[in-house]
């Protein structure tokens, strides 16, 4: 069997920290099968302006090659052009795109760093998974030093249309880069579709049919490989997370109260102040659910050093404020708010203590959130899922109430909607999707992909 290097931006502490999320866990556990090696950035600044030195470790049978990058790396790579560029163009951000030029040499520059430091350790029948924006130009530089390897890329995040696409203006780039992995994979087909008809807008190829396209007359596979979540063991933790004190003092500070749920990243992807308005309108329009439902909504600080995360935590805080302010009462808050993140345990307990699981981005890739709110439910009394039309998950889970979520009173509708809806419907819209979750697990897209790369 084939060794396996993955590389991706961020690479979980394992071993280490709080324990990793089920992706780390997959990729470790293919990593351990066939033996190989996670690239990556070590999370830290070199403290100066030169990429501090290789650090190589073993750990649990996996070597770990990890660099920390020099602080011109960090703003013109991470929060320059990943962050202020890709993040907001894949998420149809086009106001909020950044297109500093020194931005995108300096992240062509820490991509080809990357690579002129894996060449050394690749040996010739490794293969070679690369995971996410950050590092699309990963292959194109390694085939330039002479790596011939297998190489495979998995986009996390959504491949917008080519009206969007093609507003940025290293785009060529961008698809040479793409095109030079042998395996492209996107979490939904409507992201392939878009890639695809991009190629075909520029008239540099497209799709060829059987999971192939072309493009500068080389043929790669690319198509949809929907991420999933180690479904079982969530499943399992939440169970076993009810029974914890953490979870039953916050369940019990409840006083018989409805729980709706949110947990998301503080991005403006997220559609947060979209969310808490249609909660507003909820409570409006339902004077009788006041004082008998609690939203909390969990939002941990994200990419801080990023223009426009500031005021987005801003936005957030004052609509959660408004709300409460308005229509709370000496006894009852509507909103709690809690801007850090809460331990994977007790959070899958309180998915199961919810009665309502809000995810509302207004674009998302997948959304791990959403599957393991569905994992987390009690198949005897499962809870209902509101989820954005606009997240990858919506492909997959069709129990869930679809929303857009730009149109607040249908949001507030949602709420309502699934407040009060019997059980009957709420195990008959369950029941598909677990099995949903269950058939198409974190470990099967694992396998998935790296067969198709392999064959
Ligand atoms: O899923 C998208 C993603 O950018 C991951 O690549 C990343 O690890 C996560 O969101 C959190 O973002 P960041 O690494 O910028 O903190």
């Amino acid at each position: 069997m084939s060794r396996l290097i993955v590389v991706s931006n961020r690479v979980p502490d394992i071993g280490k920290g709080p324990p990793p999320g089920g992706l780390a866990v997959a990729l470790k556990a293919a990593l351990e099968q066939r033996g190989g090696i996670w690239m990556g950035w070590s999370g830290k600044s070199s403290g100066s302006q030169e990429p501090g030195p290789l650090h190589v470790e073993d750990r649990g049978g996996i070597t770990f090659a990890l660099s920390d990058l020099s602080r011109r790396d960090l703003s013109e790579y991470y929060a320059g052009f990943a962050n202020s560029v890709l993040w907001p163009l894949c998420h149809y951000r086009l106001d909020l795109t950044d297109y500093a030029r020194k931005d995108m040499a300096g992240y062509f520059r820490v991509n080809r760093f990357f690579a002129e430091r894996l060449r050394p350790l690749i040996r010739p029948d490794d293969i070679i998974w690369v995971h996410d924006y950050h590092l699309i130009p990963l292959a194109s530089e390694l085939r330039r030093i002479g790596v011939e390897n297998r190489m495979g890329f998995f986009m996390h995040i959504p491949w917008p249309s080519p009206d969007v696409f093609l507003t940025l203006p290293v785009h060529e780039a961008i698809i040479g880069g793409l095109t030079a992995y042998d395996v492209v994979g996107f979490q939904t087909t409507h992201d392939a579709d878009n890639f695809a008809s991009g190629l075909k807008r520029e008239g540099i190829g497209g799709d060829v049919g059987g999971g192939w396209m072309e493009a500068y007359g080389r043929r790669f596979r690319a198509g949809a490989f929907p991420i999933g979540i180690a479904t079982r063991d969530f499943a399992e933790l939440a169970r076993q997370a009810v029974r914890t004190a953490a979870v039953r003092r916050f369940a019990d500070s409840l006083e018989g109260r409805d729980l709706i749920i949110g947990v998301d990243r503080l991005d403006y992807s997220k559609g947060l102040t979209q969310r808490i308005d249609g909660y507003e309108k909820f409570l409006e329009a339902n004077p009788a659910w006041r004082g008998r439902t609690t939203m909390l909504q969990v939002t941990p600080k994200s990419r801080t050093e990023v223009p426009g995360y500031a005021a987005m935590q801003r936005e957030v805080a004052e609509s959660a404020g408004r709300v409460n302010g308005a229509l709370g009462r000496l006894d009852w808050v509507p909103i709690r708010y809690v801007n850090r993140a809460i331990d994977q345990k007790v959070l899958a307990g309180l998915y199961r203590v919810a009665r309502v699981g809000m995810v509302t981005p207004l674009r998302d890739g997948m959304n791990l959130v959403a599957k393991e709110f569905v994992a987390a439910q009690d198949p005897e009394d499962p809870g209902v899922l509101v989820l954005s039309r606009f997240a990858g998950a919506a492909q997959e889970l069709d129990g869930a109430i679809l929303v857009n979520p730009y149109d607040i009173e249908a949001v507030g509708n949602a709420v309502a909607k699934a407040l009060s809806m019997p059980l009957e419907e709420r195990r008959a819209r369950f029941a598909p999707m677990m099995k949903q979750l269950e058939e198409h697990d974190i470990s099967r897209w694992c396998s998935d992909f790296l067969s198709v790369l392999r064959d």
